[in-house]
Formats: C-alpha cells, structure tokens, sequence
C-alpha cells in the first residue's frame, strides 16, 4: 500500500476499444449533439484507406457534416499548424467547428490538439505554448492509428519550432480528448518501423512513468490542475500491465503485422501506457532524447529507444526494486538484484535491436564532441530534468550520455546491431 501517494489523475473523459470500434463513432458523435466536425488527417489515410470516406458518409447520414483537412505531416511544426489555421478558417468561411476529429499517429492528433486551440480566433499557436488556459480549446475526438504515442489520453501537443528546431508542447488538461477511441484495425496497415517505432515509445512511456518521482514529492509549481503530478498506486497499475503487453507483443506485431493478437496486445499496452505517463510524467530518458532529436532529426521512438538501457541502469540506487520487478515481468532470474537489474537493461537493448533501431548514438551520427553540448540541452528541459529520481541530475545525465555514447551497461561498453527485417 502506497500511503503517501496524493493521486491527480487525468484521463481523457471517454475511453472506447476494440477490434471495429470505429462504428460507433458517427451516432455517438451525433447522440452528443456535435453538428459541424473538422477531421485531422494525412493523405495516407485520406487517399489510403476507406476510414475518412467511410465515416464522413455514416456522419452524414446522422445529421453531421466533417470538412476533412488532409495536410498532416510527420512531426508537425508551428508553421504548418498557423497555415492549417488560416487555410481551415477559410474553407469553412469563417465558421468554427463545434468539434475536431484526429485520425492518425500521434503528429496528426497533436496538429488536432493545437487546431482546437487556433481555430477559435485564428491566433497563433505560439500564443498557447506552456500553457492553454486563457482559451478553452475546441472538444476533441481522437482516432489514433499507431501503438503509440498515447497522446490520445495526455494533456500535451508536441510542435516542431522551425525558428530553432526544438520541440514546443501545448499543455492544458482541457486538451485531453472527449473520446479516445482505440480501434486496433487501424493499425494493421502500419509498416515495420513506424510498429518498432511507435511500441518502443510505448514501452519507454509505461517504464519510464512507471520508475519517475513520486506522487507526494512532485513538484507541481502550485498549479491547481497539473497535468504531471509523478507516480501513484493508479498510474503503475497500469504502467506495469502496458510492460507486460508490451513485452509479449511488441517484438510479434513486428515480426507479422497480421497478428490481430499482437496488434490489440499493443493498442492496449499503448493507451495503458498513456493512463500511467499521462498523468505521472516522464524525465530523462524523453529529456535527453528531445536534445538526440534536435541534433540528429531522427523519429521520437527512435531517440527514445537509444536511450532507454541506459537510463535504465542510472536508477539502479534509487528504483531498485522497481527493476527488478520489471526484471522478472521480462523472464529474468539471477543471482542478485544488480545482475538482474544489468540483464534487464541488457534484454530491453536487445529488444529495441531486434526491432531495427540503433542501440548506441554513436550508430545515430552523433560526434562525440557533441556530448557536453547535448547533455546542457537536455538538462534545459527542467519540467523532464527535475523529475529524474537521482541525487544529482547533472552528473547523472552526463554519465547516461556517455554510456549511451559508448553502448555501455554494467562495465563492458558492448555494441548491439540492430536488425531489420
Ligand atoms: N502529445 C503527446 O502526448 C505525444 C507523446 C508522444 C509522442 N508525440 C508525438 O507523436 C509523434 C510521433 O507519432 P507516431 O509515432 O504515432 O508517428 P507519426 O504520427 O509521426 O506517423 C509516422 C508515419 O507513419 C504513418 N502512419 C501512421 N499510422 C499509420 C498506419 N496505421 N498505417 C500506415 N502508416 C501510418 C504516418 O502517416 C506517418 O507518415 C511525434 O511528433 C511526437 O513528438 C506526442
């Protein structure tokens, strides 16, 4: 029994999963009295697949119009969120939808978020960045299409700021979605390393919120509804179910992405992931990845997964029988707490090799000249930085930096190589 705990938990207000799900979508919708809906897409989905014909239709025919906006790219940035402002304002004449529907990976659901921000009165999204509150953002309805990002429970939208490169969040617990509606057959259709990609951000999210600062020393900066407030009894329950998914099916709905099973286990283990982290938060691991993405442009899931083992190993004084929970969860038995704890980072590198992602950043292109520099980056993102449960954050992450530089765990600096399949 955690005592101390003093739980802020925050999911988004409607939760709906399952093989097909997206039926109910259109009379639901109409049933909460939405009349005029803009949906969130990109063209893989509009010219793809039958998901946005078939639901404008079905809308339709229960009294609700959607104007479809199909200009969603990977990584969206506050440029093409302020164009997509200006250009939806324009085709809808002015009119401001009484609803935004996101269907795709997590950068189309955060385009959405901040959409339901813009589209009010047309101002920037510069204007909302840190904090929402001064505007009550447009209700949204989130379709993701990948296994996952979650940001289909979490109260942020990640931008790219083309000015410096770095990535901008919009934050507001009113951004978490009125409906997640998880439907695993949206993502049959994902190809090899968005599925490698997206589970392994999945799987970082759950272990990460899983080991982060506890619930009753958060710092919280006094706001009355935070929407990070560290871990509790509630968020690892669920962080501890989406590891366990995640280490039965991540590496299977790599192999066959025909593994229905596979793909739900993930689904699942990817929404969990988001009812844990989207409520305790996150740290060094997204800290020093955010600085890898600057430096190296490469995918979210990817600078996430060369950091994770490493990480791992840092909190081996302070979260220790945490991992060597998480040790047994992945089937590891040894002799002591520390060759377990060692194995497991071990096994979590050999996971994220298996599934065709570097190990070490070195294999991503980084110098090490740039290591003193990416390691001040990283500390800069402090709402991450502060919540790293070490004694000294500094020291740690520059020694996770040079471990993840060296492919190092335990003594031995080792190289794993990925494999693709
Ligand atoms: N707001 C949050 O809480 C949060 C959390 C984590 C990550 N993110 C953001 O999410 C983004 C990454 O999202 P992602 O990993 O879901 O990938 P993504 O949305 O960037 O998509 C990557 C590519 O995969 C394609 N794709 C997506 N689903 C597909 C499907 N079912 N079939 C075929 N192709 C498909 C997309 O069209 C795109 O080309 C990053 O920008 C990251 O910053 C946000």
């Amino acid at each position: 029994m955690r005592t101390d705990d003093l739980i802020h938990f925050c999911p988004p207000a409607r939760l709906i999963m399952g093989a097909g799900a997206r039926a109910q979508l259109p009379s639901l919708v109409s049933y909460l009295g939405f009349r005029h809906g803009l949906l969130v897409t990109d063209p893989f989905f509009s010219t793809r697949t039958p998901w946005v014909r078939e639901y404008v239709d079905e809308a339709a025919r229960e009294g609700v119009e959607t104007f479809v906006f199909d200009g969603g790219v990977a990584d969206p940035t506050t440029t093409l969120c302020d164009d997509a402002t200006v250009q939806i304002h324009a085709a809808l004449g002015g009119r401001v939808p009484d609803h935004v529907i996101a269907l795709g990976g997590g950068s189309n659901i955060d385009l959405a978020k901040a959409l339901c921000l813009t589209l009010r009165e047309g101002r920037p999204v510069r204007e909302f960045v840190g904090t929402s509150a001064a505007q009550r953002p447009l209700p949204l309805i989130a379709l993701p299409t990948t296994a996952g990002t979650g940001s289909e429970a979490t109260p942020g939208a990640i931008l790219v700021d083309p000015s410096n490169a770095t990535k901008v969040a919009v934050m507001d617990n009113a951004l978490r979605p009125q409906i997640a509606l998880i439907d695993p057959e949206f993502t049959y259709t994902c190809p090899p390393n968005v599925t490698a990609d997206a589970g392994i951000d999945a799987l970082t999210h759950a272990i990460e919120s899983y080991l982060t600062t506890d619930s009753s020393v958060y710092d919280r900066a006094e706001h009355p509804d935070p929407g990070y407030s560290g871990r509790s009894s509630i968020t690892m329950t669920f962080a501890r179910e989406s590891i366990q998914l995640c280490a039965r099916y991540l590496k299977r709905c790599y192999d066959d992405g025909t593994d229905t099973e596979a793909r739900a286990g993930m689904c699942q283990a990817s929404v969990y992931a988001a009812l844990s982290y989207g409520s305790a938060g996150l740290n060094a691991v997204h800290g020093i990845a955010y600085a890898v993405a600057g430096l190296t442009h490469r995918s979210h899931g990817t600078t996430n997964a060369v950091m994770l083992p490493y990480v791992l190993g840092a909190l081996t004084g302070t979260r220790r029988t945490e991992l060597v929970e998480l040790a047994r969860i992945f089937g590891i038995e040894a002799d002591d707490d520390r060759a377990a704890i060692e194995a497991l980072c071990r096994r979590v590198r050999t996971l994220i090799a298996s599934v065709g992602i570097p190990t070490d950043l070195r294999a991503l292109g980084v110098p090490r000249s740039a290591l003193p520099a990416l390691t001040q980056d990283a500390l800069a993102v402090t709402r991450l930085a502060k919540a790293f449960p070490v004694p000294n954050v500094a020291a740690a992450y520059a020694d996770v930096v040079q471990r993840a530089f060296d492919g190092q765990i335990g003594k031995t600096p080792v190289r794993v190589h990925a494999t693709s399949a």
